[in-house]
């Protein structure tokens, strides 16, 4: 028997598949600056893609735990066309961010409502985590405004990024 609420189940679901839109995101972000020879940029957004990744997998095995089943939907295509600036691609990036926290939001609500208390539980720690998503990216937004056109700030901002290990809180 199914102790998990079926709009419970289904809404993991869709979180699970929003974190893996957002990994495949984040690697076509790291593609772009990789070929634009940023590579410490591309790094950046290589661990951002590992850690949705990581994400995924979490909710995944919470899913299984709580006796529910993993349903892969549809996998909308990331956007690849990044014309504009380097700092559109990061403002884009925070969007992405701010859609997952309302989703995320919305599950801790949802599990509140239903008194599942272990499902908002679970969630709490990614609530947090998207505190501190969304904090790095404004950072580094600022940051690339600051340095505008000025390629030598450029420079040192892409080595400063390329330093980031898996994890480690940039900005
Ligand atoms: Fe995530
Ligand atoms: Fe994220």
């Amino acid at each position: 028997m199914k102790t998990i609420h079926a709009e419970i189940e289904k809404l993991i679901n869709d979180q699970i598949n929003l974190e893996l839109h957002s990994a495949n995101q984040y690697l076509c972000m790291a593609s772009h600056f990789i070929d634009e020879e940023l590579a410490g940029i591309g790094n950046f957004f290589l661990i951002q893609s590992q850690e949705e990744n990581m994400h995924a997998l979490k909710q995944y095995n919470y899913l299984h735990n709580i006796g529910g089943k993993f349903r892969l939907g549809d996998l909308k295509a990331p956007d690849q066309n990044f014309k504009g600036d380097y700092k559109s691609v990061f403002e884009k990036a925070l969007e992405l961010e701010l859609r997952v926290t309302r989703s995320i939001y919305n599950i801790v609500d949802k599990a509140q409502q239903h008194k599942d208390f272990a499902t908002y539980t679970f969630f709490e720690w990614f609530v947090t985590e998207q505190v501190e998503e969304e904090s790095t990216l404004r950072k580094l937004i600022k940051k690339l405004e600051m340095i505008g056109s000025n390629t030598s700030a450029l420079f040192l901002f892409d080595q400063e990024l390329g330093g980031r290990k898996s994890g480690a809180n940039l900005a």
